[in-house]
């Protein structure tokens, strides 16, 4: 049952992580980011934000992964949040208990989950009742991935990553996430990679998504689109954390339709055929002691969505 609309005293947000199937980097920008081509999916792995009236700005946070998140006003859930009261001239606070399950630095967007579920939480606690349409330039300010979290699905995201349109595609997507015991930071990856071009020479092109995969993701063609996984920022994560290109060997070696860093790394994202393929490669890479631990997920799965039970 859909809860009726107005204030809340409790609100509670799931928020998925991102892969992006594929990430075309071009030329740096003078605001020094970079111009991005990129195919996103959403999968099944959620973060939850949940939102309360406080005196003070504060968060909690929980799950199996929150070393490295910063737990005060810098945690860019509280930012989104903030950022929203400025906008709307709330002048109340909220307190976030974000329970995490999104690897942390690992290239699948869980600090812009959180913020993109901050945003469409407190979007409720306040009565707002925005559309996403106004939620997205404040989720832009925020963070390059933050306006594909309120939405999810499959979509292509250009500019910075900040402007995204659905992408039309068929079929269910199971994939195998290698976890990592460090983290990359992504400035320091766009750094090497510019460092790597820098060192080669020769103009960067417009990043563009190509073509054949949009159609292999229309038709739900897995094993087509297994194939095209790309990630320009490969290189530049391998460069920094070379003992990847095992498990990605490893990957692939064991059924992977194909396998990639995750955005900027380092998880690696493996795809797989079916359900059942999905469940092998993840024992067969954990038996095989390159990697320690595992994720399945599918997607394409929603955007950020308030839990109408809570
Ligand atoms: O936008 P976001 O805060 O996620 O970006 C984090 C960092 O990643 C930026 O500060 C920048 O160093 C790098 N970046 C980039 N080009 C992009 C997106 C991110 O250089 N399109």
């Amino acid at each position: 049952m859909t809860p009726p609309p107005g204030p809340r005293t409790e609100v509670l947000v799931r928020v998925p992580a991102k892969v992006n199937i594929e990430l075309r980097v071009g030329p740096r920008r003078s605001d020094g980011f970079h111009q991005l081509a990129t195919v996103y999916q959403a999968v099944g792995l959620h973060d939850t934000v949940g939102v309360r009236s406080a005196s003070e700005w504060g968060i909690t946070l929980g799950g199996r992964t929150v070393a490295g998140v910063p737990d005060d006003t810098t945690n860019l859930a509280i930012r989104a949040a903030a950022a929203l009261a400025k906008a709307a001239g709330v002048k109340e606070r909220a307190h976030l208990d974000v329970t995490k399950e999104i690897p942390v630095a690992g290239g699948m967007a869980g600090g812009s989950a959180d913020a993109a579920g901050a945003l469409v939480a407190c979007n409720r606690l306040w009565g707002l009742d925005w559309p996403l349409d106004d939620l997205e330039p404040i989720a832009a300010r925020l963070g390059s991935d933050v306006p594909f979290l309120l939405r999810g699905g499959t979509a292509l995201g250009s500019g910075r990553g900040e402007q995204v349109v659905p992408a039309l595609t068929r079929g269910v997507y199971h994939w195998v996430f290698a976890l990592a015991e460090t983290g990359l930071s992504t400035p320091d990856v766009y750094a090497e990679c510019d460092r790597l071009r820098d060192a080669e020479g020769g103009a960067v092109a417009a990043p563009a998504p190509t073509a054949e995969l949009l159609a292999a993701l229309r038709a739900g063609d897995v094993r087509t689109v297994g194939g095209l996984l790309a990630n320009d920022l490969q290189t530049a994560a391998l460069s920094l954390l070379p003992g990847l290109a095992d498990v990605l060997d490893e990957g692939l070696t064991q059924g992977a339709l194909g396998g990639i860093v995750s955005g900027s790394g380092p998880t690696l994202a493996f795809l797989a055929n079916d359900r059942e393929a999905a469940l092998d490669l993840s024992v067969a890479l954990i038996a095989s002691g390159a990697v320690q631990d595992v994720r399945r997920a599918i997607g394409p799965v929603a955007g950020a969505q308030i839990d109408p039970a809570a």
